[in-house]
């Protein structure tokens, strides 16, 4: 049977700063779990990725440090390629957008559009810095959001709210580079007709209700239902892909035209170092490819549904199978921003840190449907109590046992009882969670069930007492070594994906041929390490980490958080407190922790979004009045507060059965929220 074929991709990351921890546990480090757990099941995996080159994040940094942005690009994608392969994230090929190669697969794929007359060529107005004698295109131009009145949002999208923006919609803009008010002015550019593709699209996508993840499925049903518009593909700009059009000389290809076809580019240019130019095709232009995007969640717009257009457009590509995009991991409550240098850096943690640990707990804690947080005490936590308490204690103890009282060798074993049939048993069924969770995207269960594994195993070693078989029985401490150590050999495999350094030094300490990268998955817990088979020396496999070395990096990371001017808080005046009222009359609210399963838009009425709640015993609608504050999007996996038993009511002809809790302040909004742990319908008292 041939094998199955996958391509996995991640987020090409701009090449405009380092990587930071929220950027591995959005797109790339559940990536290379799932193309290393790939591999070990004998699939044919490719995993692609490489900088993204282009775009104004790279020029509006270039102009501020007075750079070229070549410079900029050639610094980052170094270092960044460098940080990767340090932390273990193995692309097969991590390329560069700036190459030929990727700027003639660009041209290329825009001609062969141009000439099947998809593209529509409009002339329209756009804002223009007169200072720069320059348009000023997304995140050149900064404003008012109309959504959520945040005053920094970019002309392409609002980082407060997250509504994508152009740049006509911002109230009061600025230009970006000289802060002065943009005149509008005429401009051609060639879109791409996406309300055309609509019904393409929504035949493609919505069947994919149950394989796709909830959050991503939410958000790409809440940008179909409000109706895609044409998206320009083109800009006034000089850095870029150059428009292959006579007449578009001066201009270049939308950033987010470019960059996914950087895929493309990226598997070409793998294909060349592998001595067969055409071999990209396979994966690309076969029907059967597995094509998986990796992204985080401010992506899923252009990987749901402008990508595969554009794919669908030109007709010889294969369209995503999955796109497992995650939310956004951040720093106890604050987002990462790498402009306020809050973050925790992965050049940085790794001068100090193995790969490893930070590996497990972001692995432990990946937002794969809400927003989670990173914090240095979880790691130290994850690190000294599970890596090094329960798997490091137990390989440690097992080849120190085999050292000691065996000669460093296997020893034989004596018949298998109960301990060892269950060992056995919970080993198997290890591999078949864990696998089954990394299929399903679920990484967060793969590794728990990795850790009930280690637990499991630690268990075995302490209830079958070596230390004192050894003395009385040594045929039974015999089988509790040989056992311990086959375990290893499984755990060894079981992690890779998760820690492949850890694994792979499992395997030398056990003195075992080839590598964990070799084996096979369902081959994990079959026993294969012969008796009297020599064992290296052991080595400590989890260093622990004691509270001062942690606090070094809380108060690194404390000192670069500016607290919010105490002003800002004091300039508000809250309103009068209203009627007393009983004891009794606070009882009779009926207050309940519910998920929101699904959001959308409700036409023609431009405040209110509808929600799809599950309060544990039952779903409902409600209405409210968020859709100036939120994507519908954003709000799908969130835990609010709903009051569950107030009466119905219509609004906009949608039934609304209860009522969201929320906070406001003068610009303010925040939906109250509970810990992740509380059960849907948990009363509120
Ligand atoms: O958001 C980003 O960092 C983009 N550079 C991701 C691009 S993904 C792909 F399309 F290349
Ligand atoms: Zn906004």
């Amino acid at each position: 049977m041939p094998k199955e074929r996958y391509l996995i991709t991640s987020a090409l990351p701009y090449a405009n700063g380092p990587i930071h921890i929220g950027h591995l546990a959005g797109a790339y480090l559940p990536a290379d779990i799932y193309a290393r757990y790939c591999r070990l099941q004998d699939r044919e995996t490719l995993y692609i990725c490489g900088s993204d080159e282009h775009g104004v994040p790279i020029t509006i940094k270039a102009e501020k440090e007075g750079v070229a942005p070549q410079e900029i690009v050639d610094e980052y994608h170094t270092r960044n390629k460098k940080a990767f392969e340090a932390f273990g994230i193995h692309f097969d090929n991590y390329s560069r957008t700036s190459l030929d190669i990727h700027h003639k697969t660009a041209q290329d794929f825009f001609t062969k559009l141009y000439e099947e007359g998809v593209f529509k060529k409009k002339t329209e107005e756009q804002l223009y810095d007169e200072n720069k004698q320059m348009f000023l295109p997304d995140r050149y131009v900064m404003g008012e959001c109309p959504r959520c009145s945040y005053e920094e949002a970019y002309g392409d999208q609002c980082e407060q709210c997250g509504a994508s923006l152009s740049p006509m919609e911002l109230i009061n803009p600025k230009s970006a580079l000289t802060g002065s008010t943009p005149v509008v002015k005429k401009t051609t550019h060639w879109y791409l007709p996406l309300g055309d593709l609509q019904d393409e699209l929504e035949d493609w996508i919505l069947p994919k209700n149950d394989e796709w993840k909830s959050n991503v499925y939410a958000q790409v049903k809440g940008w179909l239902e409000q109706k895609l518009s044409d998206r320009a593909v083109t800009r006034d700009l000089s850095w870029g892909v150059k428009v292959p059009l006579e007449e578009a000389k001066d201009k270049v290809l939308y950033v987010w035209f470019d960059a996914p076809i950087g895929y493309i580019s990226s598997t070409k240019e793998w294909a060349e170092q592998q001595g067969d130019p055409d071999l990209w095709k396979k994966y690309w232009q076969s029907k059967d490819t597995h094509l998986i995007h990796f992204i985080g969640k401010d992506n899923i717009v252009f990987h749901c549904l402008i990508f595969p257009a554009m794919l669908m457009a030109h007709g010889d590509y294969v369209l995503p199978e999955n796109v497992p995009a995650n939310e956004f991991l951040n720093l106890k409550g604050l987002k990462f921003s790498t402009s306020r240098n809050i973050a925790v850096w992965l050049d940085d943690y790794l001068e100090e840190f193995p790969p490893d640990p930070l590996r497990y707990a972001l692995a432990s804690t990946l937002p794969e449907l809400r927003d989670t947080d990173f914090s240095w005490e979880d790691f130290q936590s994850r690190n000294n109590n599970e890596l090094a308490d329960i798997v490091g204690n137990f390989i440690n103890r097992a080849l120190q046992f085999a050292h000691k009282y065996f000669d460093g060798k296997v020893p034989e074993p004596g018949e298998a009882g109960e301990m060892e049939n269950d060992l056995v048993q919970a080993l198997k069924n290890a591999g078949k969670e864990i696998g089954e969770s990394f299929d399903k995207f679920r990484f967060r269960d793969g590794v728990r069930a990795f850790m009930m594994a280690g637990k499991a195993a630690n268990k075995y070693f302490n209830d079958k007492e070596p230390w004192k078989t050894r003395k009385d029985d040594i045929r039974d401490c015999a089988t509790a070594i040989y056992y311990s150590i086959q375990t290893a050999k499984a755990l060894a495999v079981y992690m890779y994906p998760i820690m492949p350094f850890s694994a792979e030094r499992i395997w030398k300490m056990l003195n075992l041929d080839s590598s964990v990268e070799e084996q096979k998955w369902e081959r994990a817990a079959v026993f294969t390490i012969e008796p009297g088979h020599v064992l290296n020396d052991p080595e400590i496999l989890f260093e622990k980490y004691d509270d001062d070395v942690i606090q070094k990096q809380i108060e690194k990371l404390q000192s670069r958080i500016v607290e919010p001017a105490e002003e800002e808080d004091m300039d508000y005046t809250p309103p009068p407190v209203k009627e007393e009222i009983s004891f009794d009359d606070f009882q009779d609210l009926d207050l309940r922790v519910a998920l929101v399963k699904e959001a959308a838009a409700i036409p023609k009425a431009d405040k209110l979004l509808k929600l799809q709640i599950d309060l544990g015993s039952e779903t409902r609608q409600i209405v409210a009045g968020i859709a100036k504050r939120f994507d519908p999007g954003e709000l799908v996996g969130r835990r609010i507060i709903v009051v569950a038993n107030l009466a119905p009511a219509t609004l906009m002809g949608e039934k609304s059965e209860g009522m969201l809790l929320a906070a406001e302040g003068d610009d303010q909004f925040g939906l109250l929220t509970v810990p992740d742990d509380l059960p849907t319908g948990s009363p509120i008292r």
